[in-house]
């Protein structure tokens, strides 16, 4: 097919040559600017299971980068203001409307299955009958800082019809992989149910949305799911469990690049060096790593609605305490389900901003919310239930710090149901200077969040039907 006319296939064992030619280049212009784009993208470069330092992986390197600067919000604590008052109007809206369908179960007997969606997510759009028929609904209704993600809303539908994965470089149309490297924006969705085997990393590009409503689509029993330097992309509703380890190879990332990768890590989700990422709605278990890794100057996402079980390290966020361009991270963690069988990382962070509010957690083994290289973790309205043993009841770790530095990392709890002996041990100030306490609004507490995330995971949802 002529789209694949482009591809700027390298031989293994050229790696070196453009290494080589690279630094030439740098040689005979030696700006400083220069050199430290180039620093900048060998540095996220290793450990991002790309083989070949090639020209195409080190621009999508600077530019993924750069668009991370420009998604990193200077006023977190606006957008958890935003979100916690969105939370409070639905939350009105709902018990209107229960009301309202309350006098209309009484007016028809017959009536039934009420949709109440109490969640400001949901209430954007899970209560419509014809949501078939406005899918793209979806991309106006994200909330935290991956609210700006609209993923292929202005692109076409793509209907997957066909799970295997058998041609890692010249996907066949019908496939997952078929949609997601195309360079347009496009909007997947699914003929039937499935379960796809990946064989090896699944490399989304940017302008995605993968939709999973009306299908019970499960990702298991192969390979990740890489959300590498790209921009924008939202999953909704897939089951994804037992990940392993790819092996690696030739695997095609857009339409004018493939190249050799390492091996991957055997991920849920691998968001690296991305911005603008929403997944919602997901239910997730018993990887081979984590379930949702988003490091390397990841920024401006959002983790909602998902039930997440079976499973030790959950969600890391930032992997390295030397990275200091991790500062830029901010991620809202909402509405989510941490169930049973868990251990620790329900949150694990470093650097960045992290807003975890009205997440339900009923199990962790270890501890629920960790990190180090001073995160500012805001924990608000969540529900935190601890385990039987003793030893276990603290929600908080911090790790490679003695009490006089960890001491000023901002970790606050407010409004949070301590349940079974938990408890949250606070450091930092309560805010920060340009956090004015008169523009703050409190997150819904902890009570309302059996509520709240009565939904988590993905949805039955049918045609003609609420979700
Ligand atoms: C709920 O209903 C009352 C009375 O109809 C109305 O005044 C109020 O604005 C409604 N609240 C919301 C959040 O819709
Ligand atoms: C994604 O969409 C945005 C906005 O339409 C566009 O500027 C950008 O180039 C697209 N990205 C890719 C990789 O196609």
């Amino acid at each position: 097919m002529h789209i694949y006319e482009h591809q700027q296939k390298k031989e293994l064992g050229e790696s070196d040559k453009v290494r080589q030619l690279t630094m030439e280049g740098l040689h005979t212009k030696p700006s400083f600017f220069l050199f430290s784009l180039f620093f900048l993208a060998s540095a996220a470069l290793s450990g991002a299971n790309v083989a070949e330092l090639d020209d195409h992986w080190q621009k999508k390197a600077e530019e993924a980068f750069a668009r991370s600067r420009a998604a990193y919000h200077p006023d977190p604590e606006g957008v958890t203001n935003h979100f916690n008052q969105a939370v409070h109007l639905a939350l009105a809206q709902a018990r209107n409307s229960t009301r309202r369908g309350l006098k209309a179960v009484r007016a028809d007997k017959f009536r039934q299955g009420q949709c109440v969606a109490s969640n400001p997510i949901d209430r954007c759009w899970r209560c419509q009958k014809d949501w078939i028929k406005d899918r793209k609904k979806l991309a106006s209704c994200g909330k935290g800082f991956g609210r700006n993600a609209v993923g292929g809303r202005d692109g076409d539908f793509y209907v997957v019809t066909d799970p295997s994965d058998n041609d890692l470089v010249n996907p066949k149309y019908g496939t997952l992989r078929w949609g997601v490297i195309q360079d347009r924006p496009l909007w997947i969705i699914f003929a039937r149910d499935m379960i796809i085997r990946l064989s090896e990393e699944l490399i989304i590009n940017s302008n995605k949305t993968i939709d999973a409503r009306g299908a019970n689509v499960h990702i298991a029993f192969g390979a990740q799911i890489s959300i590498q330097f790209v921009q924008n992309v939202i999953i909704h509703g897939l089951h994804i469990h037992d990940i392993k380890p790819g092996n690696g190879g030739m695997i095609r990332d857009s339409l004018r690049h493939y190249g050799f990768r390492t091996k991957s890590d055997g991920d849920g989700i691998s968001i690296y060096g991305s911005s603008d990422i929403w997944i919602d709605h997901c239910s997730m278990r018993n990887c081979a790593d984590g379930l949702i890794d988003a490091i390397e100057a990841s920024t401006a996402i959002t983790i909602s609605n998902c039930h997440f079980a079976r499973h030790n390290d959950v969600l890391l966020f930032g992997a390295s305490d030397s990275n200091e361009r991790d500062s830029i991270m901010q991620v809202t963690v909402a509405f989510n389900h941490f169930g049973k069988g868990l251990v620790q990382r329900m949150p694990r962070c470093r650097w960045g901003f992290f807003h975890v509010v009205n997440n339900d957690y009923t199990h962790w083994m270890m501890y629920a919310i960790g990190g180090s290289q001073h995160p500012t973790i805001i924990s608000q309205g969540n529900r935190f239930l601890a385990p039987p043993m003793r030893f276990a009841k603290e929600i908080t770790k911090r790790d490679y710090a003695t009490e006089d530095v960890w001491k000023h990392w901002t970790w606050r709890s407010e409004g949070d149901l301590m349940q079974n002996g938990a408890f949250f041990r606070e450091s930092g100030a309560p805010a920060k200077n340009n956090f004015d306490k008169k523009d703050f609004i409190k997150a819904k507490p902890g009570t309302w969040v059996k509520r709240l995330t009565r939904y988590a995971g993905p949805l039955g949802c049918r045609a003609g039907r609420a979700c």
